[in-house]
């Protein structure tokens, strides 16, 4: 097996004097720039869109699967008080201040992070109410054995939500792609546009299976704090992102990941177990 590089690597690098700051937000996905307009309300629209798909409520044991430095079970503990909130993540760094932020906030009863692979669970069958993997399967080796496992844990009438990048029904494997999927820990495995997604939804077992591409809210806004990083070399935390409406439209900014990583789509899958 590769060792593991972590995509957290960056935030590390680059904001390390502000991660013992409880007030500095550490998202770590693409956002949704419906009505966002600053990276951190996008990454928080994102996720409480998944939480909503899920129904998460206060008598909800939740799976985070892929819980990159436990912000996103942070925002969900806080708004929508479920019981309890295990993550996932196979970076140590990222389980260790995610555990330490939980326990600086008060919450560690509530909320804890494992070292352990979405992919082989430490859980007995039927431990959790819902999983929620937000920009997170799409690095699992696989996604499948992923969705297996999901199905194991849940509880029958469990719910599963996934937001996830992938290829459009049109894309194409070329050298390129290939090479920055293999660079960016994206296994080849995974890599399958929307109607083959549900599918395997399906396949794993899940019942009322849906997905939706919501690639337009996602790539026209994240793509203007890509630009500014990249050009301007700068924290973009602050960056204001206006996406007009002829750019929503035709999801200006999604070639930068349809032609690098062949994975110009973002959706979100839903199932019940
Ligand atoms: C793009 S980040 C998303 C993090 C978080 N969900 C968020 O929105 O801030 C993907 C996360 O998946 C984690 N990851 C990758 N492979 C994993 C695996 N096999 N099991 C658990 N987590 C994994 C990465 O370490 C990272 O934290």
């Amino acid at each position: 097996m590769r060792d593991y590089k972590s995509p957290g690597q960056y935030i590390l690098d680059q904001y390390a004097p502000r991660i013992d700051d409880l007030s500095f937000p550490l998202w770590m996905n693409l956002g949704l720039w419906q009505e966002a307009e600053t990276y951190a309300d996008a990454c928080r629209a994102l996720a409480d869109l998944v939480a909503q798909r899920v129904g998460l409520g206060p008598e909800d044991e939740l799976l985070d699967a892929g819980c990159g430095f436990g912000h996103p079970a942070r925002h969900w503990l806080e708004t929508y008080r479920p019981k309890r909130i295990v993550g996932l993540n196979i970076d140590p760094e990222q389980v260790r201040i995610a555990n330490a932020r939980a326990a600086a906030l008060g919450v560690a009863d509530r909320m804890q992070f494992l070292l352990a692979s979405a992919t082989r669970m430490p859980f007995p069958d039927q431990s959790f109410d819902k999983v929620i993997a937000l920009e997170s399967a799409f690095y699992f080796d696989t996604r499948e054995d992923f969705l297996r496992e999901a199905f194991r844990v849940l509880r029958p009438g469990g719910r599963i939500v996934l937001a996830d990048m992938l290829p459009t029904a049109t894309w194409k494997t070329t050298e390129r792609n290939k090479s920055v999927r293999w660079y960016s820990m994206k296994p080849e495995e995974n890599v399958y546009p929307l109607a083959e997604y549900l599918e395997r939804i399906r396949a794993a077992g899940f019942v009322d299976v849906r997905g939706e591409s919501i690639r337009q809210h996602v790539f026209p806004g994240i793509s203007q704090v890509v630009d500014a990083i990249r050009l301007e070399n700068r924290y973009a935390g602050d960056l204001v992102v206006k996406v007009s409406p002829e750019e929503r439209a035709r999801c200006a900014g999604a070639d930068l990941w349809e032609n690098d990583l062949g994975l110009g789509d973002f959706a979100i899958f839903e199932g019940t177990r």
